[in-house]
């Protein structure tokens, strides 16, 4: 999965994965974080997703990366925001109020750009990634998040042989694999989604886990 591949999917509008509308787990388990308003939140690899106002208008400051300009550009369009466009080098910065968005590659991302960080939103993002370059995600994630913050990770869990990613399949031995060094693992709910996702079902699924994940840092 190379940047271009991103890429060429915005370019071309294949862009499934986007939801019109706040995800709905990160409307029912984020309150359980029990986050102060002033909390910095992390969306790594985040699109457009409506989920970065949602955080925002919670009173939380926002930081997102993501590849793809034209999706960020979108992001802003589609909500009518107007941001502030700054040189960042290795990044450009697209900010508005308390949301800001870097433009460019989260393996470029250093503990700087994250300072202050107090908890992360994962959707969509561990799962876009192939088996292979899902330890350099994680490995890259413990590098560059500081080591007090909480996460929420909502995963897809399905049997791989019968689809292939992106959406990959993330399991909980893997969440604990890449996690379990730094954070508790609960998992706080789980799905059946097959029915919800025929789009998937076309592509072969026959069963379908969506599983939402909270990772407390050890104390
Ligand atoms: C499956 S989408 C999920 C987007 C978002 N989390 C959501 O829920 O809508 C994955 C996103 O990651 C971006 N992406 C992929 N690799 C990236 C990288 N190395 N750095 C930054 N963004 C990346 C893609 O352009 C794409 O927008």
């Amino acid at each position: 999965m190379t940047p271009e591949f991103w890429l060429d999917r915005w370019q071309h509008g294949e862009t499934g994965w986007h939801l019109p509308e706040i995800n709905v787990h990160l409307q029912e388990f984020w309150p359980g974080l029990g986050l102060v308003p002033e909390t910095l939140v992390f969306v790594p690899l985040c699109g457009k997703t409506l989920d970065l106002l949602w955080l925002a208008s919670r009173g939380h400051g926002v930081v997102g990366v993501e590849i793809s300009e034209l999706g960020v550009q979108e992001l802003f369009a589609e909500n009518a925001l107007e941001p502030r466009v700054t040189e960042t080098p290795p990044f450009r910065t697209y900010a508005v109020d308390e949301l800001r968005v870097l433009v460019g590659d989260y393996f470029d991302l250093t503990p700087a750009q994250l300072e202050g960080v107090g908890a992360v939103f994962d959707r969509a993002s561990l799962i876009a990634l192939p088996p292979q370059m899902r330890p350099a995600y994680a490995e890259h994630f413990k590098a560059i998040v500081p080591a007090t913050a909480k996460s929420l990770l909502i995963t897809l869990d399905y049997d791989q042989a019968e689809m292939s990613g992106p959406p990959f399949s993330v399991g909980r031995d893997e969440v604990q694999t890449h996690f379990g060094d730094r954070y508790s693992i609960e998992r706080l709910a789980s799905f059946d989604v097959i029915d919800e996702s025929p789009g998937f079902r076309r592509r072969g699924l026959t069963a379908l886990a969506e599983h939402v994940w909270r990772l407390e840092p050890h104390r």
